[in-house]
């Protein structure tokens, strides 16, 4: 049987699930990222390989890799740390784990939005500090939402399960992506506009698109300016579709009210004026970090490189595994 690399610690039903197939696993079993140079050395001569979305899977890795490599799984539904051109034209296979990370996805930028529309990490530390003097008329008000706009920018799957959510708390929903989604439209509801329209018009715009050519730094200084001074931005996407030194000029000048982030663009770096930001709740990218969602992550992934590595195609795989 197969060898296959693991490039970090996972729930460990993911290599057992290897193991039970008859695989040999080489794991980098630390909750620490390893150094690029023992990358390469773990997955020298590996039938499949699980990697995380920090690991840059590119012709290098590839090539240390070897021709035995024949699946790529990502421990993530985005696949921009993947260079698919790469991958493709050596035959080897790309898996990620979509449809079961949008619910807690979807609960992360709400609990993000929420958190800066009614300032609870500032009532936390209020509290906390033992300076609270009691309940008062003008303290900590915040953003209202009943009633309010969301604009989602895509509408995918977790962008879907954003915009329920936002039904549930009587927001009108529009969005903006490339091609318009019909049913999701009549479904949820949802209305489309176009992006300029989207910004300059919503009280809240939360992030829900791919990070690829098109989207990187989609949301630059002149898409900041044309937002509404008391909107609120939230990214569970990719840190690298916000520039994030223009966002904090326009946090920091009063010209966005707010902003919840879970990705960053230099993770694990952030922009160094960041934390100072009363306005702002900052997470170490956790849209998907439930039990239960890694837990089935681990089972996509793992699941994915049984099936290849036994010549069988599972379903929905980004990229198929091509005939050798
Ligand atoms: C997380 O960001 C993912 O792409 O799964
Ligand atoms: C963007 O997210 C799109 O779906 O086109």
């Amino acid at each position: 049987m197969g060898v296959v690399a693991i490039t970090r610690r996972l729930p460990d039903s993911a290599a057992a699930r290897l193991r039970a197939a008859g695989h040999q696993v080489r794991q980098h079993d630390d909750h620490v990222a390893p150094e690029h140079a023992e990358i390469l050395r773990l997955v020298h001569n590996c039938d499949g390989l699980i990697c995380l979305l920090s690991d840059r899977v590119d012709a290098e890795l590839l090539d240390a890799a070897g021709p035995r490599l024949r699946i790529v799984a990502n421990y993530a539904v985005g696949l921009d740390n993947v260079d698919l051109a790469a991958c493709r034209s050596r035959g080897v296979a790309v898996a990620n784990t979509p449809g079961v990370l949008d619910e807690a996805t979807a609960d992360q930028a709400w609990a993000l939005l929420l958190a800066v529309a009614r300032r609870v990490l500032e009532g936390h530390r209020l509290v906390a500090s033992g300076a609270w003097t009691g309940w008062s008329p003008l303290q900590l008000l915040g953003t209202s939402l009943h009633g309010r706009r969301i604009g989602l920018v895509g509408l995918g799957r977790i962008g879907s399960a954003t915009a329920r959510r936002a039904r549930g708390f009587g927001m009108e929903v529009v969005y903006h992506a490339r091609s318009r989604r019909e049913r999701e439209e009549r479904e949820l509801p949802a209305r489309w506009l176009p992006l300029d329209e989207l910004l300059a018009s919503s009280d809240v715009v939360s992030l829900h698109c791919p990070l690829t050519h098109e989207t990187r730094h989609l949301i630059d200084a002149d898409a900041l300016a044309s937002m509404k001074s008391s909107a609120i931005l939230v990214n569970t996407a990719r840190g690298e579709v916000v520039d994030e030194a223009a966002l904090v000029e326009a946090l920091s000048e009063g010209r966005l009210a707010g902003a919840g982030l879970d990705v960053f663009e230099r993770e694990p770096r952030i922009h160094p004026r960041l934390p100072a930001l009363a306005n702002v709740v900052l997470a170490p990218h956790l849209g998907s970090a439930t039990v239960a969602t890694r837990d089935a992550m681990a089972e996509l992934v793992a699941t994915a490189v049984v099936e290849v590595l036994a010549d069988r195609r599972p379903d929905g795989l980004p990229l198929d595994p091509p005939k050798r």
